[in-house]
Parts: structure tokens; sequence; C-alpha cells
């Protein structure tokens, strides 16, 4: 069987970009969406340029245009979306409905992945406002999908390597101080961490993966599940030295909270289930779905300690 052809959208984005990657060195013919909208933006442009330097084919289609998007999601048989998760209330939502539509219309696509590569959602219904609305929001895209019959794939991808160990767990940082670090609680609740790169390559691995059809994929690597003070303890060891140590109680966290942006507040709550709850690692993936790792074996992924030593 030949490797399907593969659209993705938002592919200069910050995972997009790595997707558009992996889809190449995984040998998809591979689409990629050029929006309008981005006009002038050179670092997009440059972006696109270099992917067709590598085989990419741009594809003109835009979010307001249906049927530029049908006439896109018509060239492949798999459709990958990374648009953002701009956590304004009906925006993401929106364009991912707009999507959903095009695909259900053009009739063609095996596979679908939506938008997701974070915390599962469908494990989030008691999740504290205004965080929940990107869990929410992914929920009603499911269930789109689903009601389409379009065949998909969701792929959970737990943390992003560079928003959390760059900062050692702590919000609002991405780079490793030499000095301090601030625990969130005790700083023992497990999370999991995945270089975005092997974010993608999992994700692009399982386009064309019948055991992934109409699934969830959890990327739980499993030397990458660690609770916050095991990552200090990997970072103070690479630096030869101790961190000076404080914390901040769920509490406080959440007081604290109060005072920030709304954007910052959905952010913080996401931080919140994942470092104070654990809410990433503290259940087992049911039989249904199914674990990245396991499934592709041969993807030597990066450890925590290897991400961390490229701050050294
Ligand atoms: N688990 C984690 O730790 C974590 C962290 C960050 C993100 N995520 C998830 O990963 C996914 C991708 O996020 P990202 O950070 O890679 O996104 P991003 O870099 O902020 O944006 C990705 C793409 O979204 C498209 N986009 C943005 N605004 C748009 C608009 N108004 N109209 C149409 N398209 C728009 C753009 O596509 P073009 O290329 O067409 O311009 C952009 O390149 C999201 O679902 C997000 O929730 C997870």
């Amino acid at each position: 069987m030949g490797k399907s052809k593969v659209l993705i959208v938002g592919g200069t984005g910050y995972l997009g970009k790595r997707l558009v990657d992996a889809s190449l060195k995984l040998g998809h013919e591979t689409h990629v969406l050029h929006r309008p909208e981005i006009g002038v933006d050179i670092e997009k442009v440059q972006t696109l340029l270099s992917f067709k330097g590598r085989g990419a084919r741009l594809v003109p289609g835009s979010f307001s245009d249906h049927r530029s998007l049908v006439d896109a999601v018509k060239l492949v048989d798999v459709v990958v979306c990374a648009i953002s998760g701009v956590h304004i209330r009906s925006h993401h939502i929106l364009l991912q409905l707009k999507l959903v539509d095009a695909i259900k219309e053009a009739g063609n696509v095996e596979r679908f992945l939506p938008s997701e590569f974070g915390t599962d959602p469908a494990r989030m219904e008691n999740a504290m406002e205004p965080g929940r609305v990107a869990f929410d929001d992914k929920m009603v895209v499911r269930r789109a999908i689903e009601d389409a019959g379009i065949p998909h794939t969701y792929v959970s991808a737990n943390c992003f390597a560079g928003y959390f160990l760059g900062g050692l767990c702590q919000p609002g940082k991405i780079l490793p101080s030499t000095d301090s670090v601030l625990l969130l609680g005790d700083g023992d609740k497990k999370a999991i961490y995945v270089d975005e790169d092997d974010i993608a390559m999992y994700a692009m691995k399982s386009v064309d993966d019948p055991r992934t059809l109409n699934k969830t994929v959890y990327i739980r690597p499993p030397k990458n599940i660690l609770s916050q003070l095991e990552v200090v303890g990997i970072w103070e060891k690479l630096i030869g030295k101790d961190l000076q140590k404080s914390s901040i109680s769920a509490q406080d966290f959440l007081a604290s909270m109060k005072e920030q942006s709304y954007a910052e507040q959905v952010g913080l709550t996401h931080y919140y289930h994942v470092c104070f709850e654990g809410c990433l690692a503290n259940f087992e993936i049911g039989e249904d779905d199914v674990e990245a790792s396991e499934l592709y074996p041969d993807i030597d992924y990066v450890t925590v300690e290897e991400y961390l030593r490229r701050y050294l």
C-alpha cells in the first residue's frame, strides 16, 4: 500500500512545521495549506518556500472561502490540522468546524487529525474555568467529526517539552534557571513531557495505521513520565548544583491567577490540572485506545535529560 497523501493545515505554526517535516521524512506526498491571509509575513512565506524546496506542494486556501477548503481537501487522503489553540472562545472551534464541513463535503478523506495535541479533552469534563474552554471546544469539534462519520485519530501529546521542561514546569518561564525554582505544591505530581519533533513524528506515523483508526493515541514515552521535582533533579545534576527551592500552594496559585489576563488564566488553569492534580498521568489508558511509544518503538524518543542538555 502506498503512503497516503497528506494536507497539513496550520503548517507554518510551532507544531505545524514539525508535522510537515515529519510528513516529508516519512515520504508522504505532502500538501500545505497556504492561506492568503498570511500576506507579507516574511517568516511564514519563507517557511512555506522551504517546504516547497523539500518537495511539499503549497495549496491556496482560506477559512473564509469554503470552496477553497473543499478543493484543498479533495487533493489528499489525510488531513492534519495544527491551528493554534487561541483561547478566544469560538475562534479555534469555528475554524475547525469549517474544516470539518469541508471534509464532510469533499467526502474522500480517510483520516482526519484535528488540532488537539495536548491533554485529552474527554477526561476534562470537570476542568476549571476559564481554562476549560480549550477542552470544551475540542470536544465540540470531536462531536462534529463523529456526527459526520469522518474517520479520525485524536493525538493526546501531553506537555510540549519546550514549554514545560524549558521552564522546569513553572508557568511563564521557558528557560531553566541555574539559581532557583518555584515548586508547584510539593512538586510531586507526575506529568509527561514530549519533544515537539517526536510529537509530530508519532502523529504522522499514526495517519496510515489501522491500529489508530477512530482512537485516541496517547504519547507517553515511559522515561519522560516525571514529577517537577524529578525534572529539577535532572537539571541540577546537569549543572552540578542544587537550586534554591520555594513552593506555592494550590490555594495561593489559584488566588494569584485572578490578577492575570483571561488568556493567561486559561494557561494557568491548565498548569493547575497538570501540576497540582497530575491529570496527565493519573489514569490508565483504556482498552480502546493506544500508546504511541508502544506502537512505534522504532522512534528513539528524546528523553527529558537529552532535552534539558540543550539549555546548558
Ligand atoms: N500540549 C502542549 O503543551 C501544547 C502547547 C502548545 C500548543 N498545543 C496545541 O497544539 C496545537 C497547535 O498549537 P501551536 O502552538 O503549534 O499553534 P501556533 O503556532 O500558535 O499556530 C499554528 C497555526 O494556526 C494557524 N492560525 C493561527 N491563527 C489563525 C487564524 N486566525 N486563522 C486561521 N489560522 C490561524 C496558523 O496557520 P498558518 O500556518 O496557515 O498561518 C498558525 O501557523 C493546538 O491545538 C494547541 O492547543 C499544545
